[in-house]
């Protein structure tokens, strides 16, 4: 990432409803030169509607939007100097490889010499020098999504927008051109707002990741901040696994940490959440977290919270195993890196352990 702190885009208190529908409600944010900035949340949440206010496809009912300093309320999208890839790719199906990469150039009256180099620059960049004679529907679909992007940098945008980009590709195929995309994002150095539900694609992909809810932002920071400490019970869910445990705090102002009692009776140790005494919470702790050992005497574990525990479920995924545990904590998932057989198996008696520090604690009233 090259990035200055130079804001390339800025959202302030931007809100944009259709009928009763708030699909954006009170979004600030920016994006800083260089960086790849992705927008993440589930369906419905106001992404594609954020991308086409950034475009100009629509207009905010209140706040300002700014591309560098210069305000864009008002702004046509051919006077934004942005190239947006769209959800959906659309090449035109009756022009060639080349006619279309070319498309925005010809548009802007660039002379014909310089249009034909930047064409070639751009298929090298995708690698897809020896295409440039083709039709769409006689590549794949990874290969239009790469001329497609291609065509989109083609122009030197200022802000490049990407709108699901690998949603129409198959899993394989996701993976490999999303590291294909990072290198040639990172060679452009283009700034990229990148729109995604899918939580892999953001981690991969961004510098930074805004993770929106119903409109609005829960967090934004790194893809491990907002992996290792979720700022909402949203933010924990959506990304990555975890298991949830209820009870109520019970606070203790020695050392920083805190404890939780569960319905059983057991008591966790977790850090502080900054909530109040005896609180209903939800304790949140990611199952790579989480320690297996064989025996229920071992003693080689740390941290506070362990548990003689019983497999009910061993399933090997290939790279991962996956347990599930019976414990006075309650009914836990367990996943260890796999690939050398599996360690334990159903009905074998064992102990897990995990961090106080590990543990992220909300309110049982936040929705999940
Ligand atoms: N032109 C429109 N007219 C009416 N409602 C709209 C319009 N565009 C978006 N909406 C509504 O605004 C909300 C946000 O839509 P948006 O397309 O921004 O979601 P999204 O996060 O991109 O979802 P997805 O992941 O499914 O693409 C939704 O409830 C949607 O139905
Ligand atoms: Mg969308």
């Amino acid at each position: 990432m090259q990035t200055s702190n130079e804001a390339v885009l800025t959202f302030d208190n931007v809100a944009k409803s259709f009928g009763g529908v708030h699909a954006v409600a009170g979004l600030s944010f920016s994006a800083v030169a260089g960086e790849t900035l992705a927008i993440l949340g589930p369906s419905g949440c106001g992404k594609t509607t954020t991308l086409r206010l950034i475009a100009g496809f629509e207009e905010p009912d209140i706040g300002t939007i700014a591309i560098g300093r210069e305000s864009m309320i008002g702004k046509r999208p051919y006077e934004r100097n942005v190239g947006l890839l769209f959800q959906h790719y659309a090449l035109f199906p009756h022009m060639s490889v080349r006619e279309n990469v070319a498309y925005g150039l010809k548009y802007r009256k660039w002379p014909k010499a310089e249009i034909s180099s930047r064409v070639d620059e751009m298929l090298r960049l995708v690698q897809l020098e020896d295409f440039g004679g083709r039709r769409p529907q006689q590549l794949s679909g990874g290969q239009q999504q790469r001329v497609a992007l291609a065509r989109v940098l083609a122009t030197k945008p200022k802000l490049v927008l990407l709108d699901e980009p690998l949603s129409a590709l198959d899993a394989k195929l996701r993976e490999e051109l999303g590291a294909e995309l990072k290198r040639i994002l990172t060679e452009v150095g283009s700034t990229t707002i990148v729109v995604t539900h899918d939580q892999d694609e953001a981690m991969s992909l961004a510098d930074r990741i805004i993770v929106m809810n119903r409109g609005g932002i829960d967090q934004q920071g790194s893809p491990s901040e907002i992996y290792s400490r979720p700022a909402t019970r949203f933010v924990a869910t959506f990304i990555g696994r975890s298991n949830w445990i209820g009870g109520t705090l019970k606070l203790n102002h020695s050392g920083g940490f805190a404890n939780v009692v569960m319905e059983s009776g057991t008591v966790l140790t977790t850090g502080n959440p900054g909530l109040g005494d005896e609180v209903a919470v939800k304790v949140g702790i990611r199952p790579e977290r989480i320690a297996i050992v064989g025996t229920q005497e071992d003693d080689r574990m740390s941290g506070a919270n362990q548990f003689p525990a019983m497999v009910v479920n061993a399933i090997s995924m290939g790279a991962e195993n996956h347990y599930h545990v019976i414990c006075s904590a309650g009914t836990l998932m367990v996943v260890e890196p796999g690939g050398r057989g599996m360690s334990f198996s159903r009905g074998d008696r064992v102990k897990i352990g995990f961090r106080a520090e590990d543990c992220v604690l909300f309110p049982s009233r936040d929705a999940a």
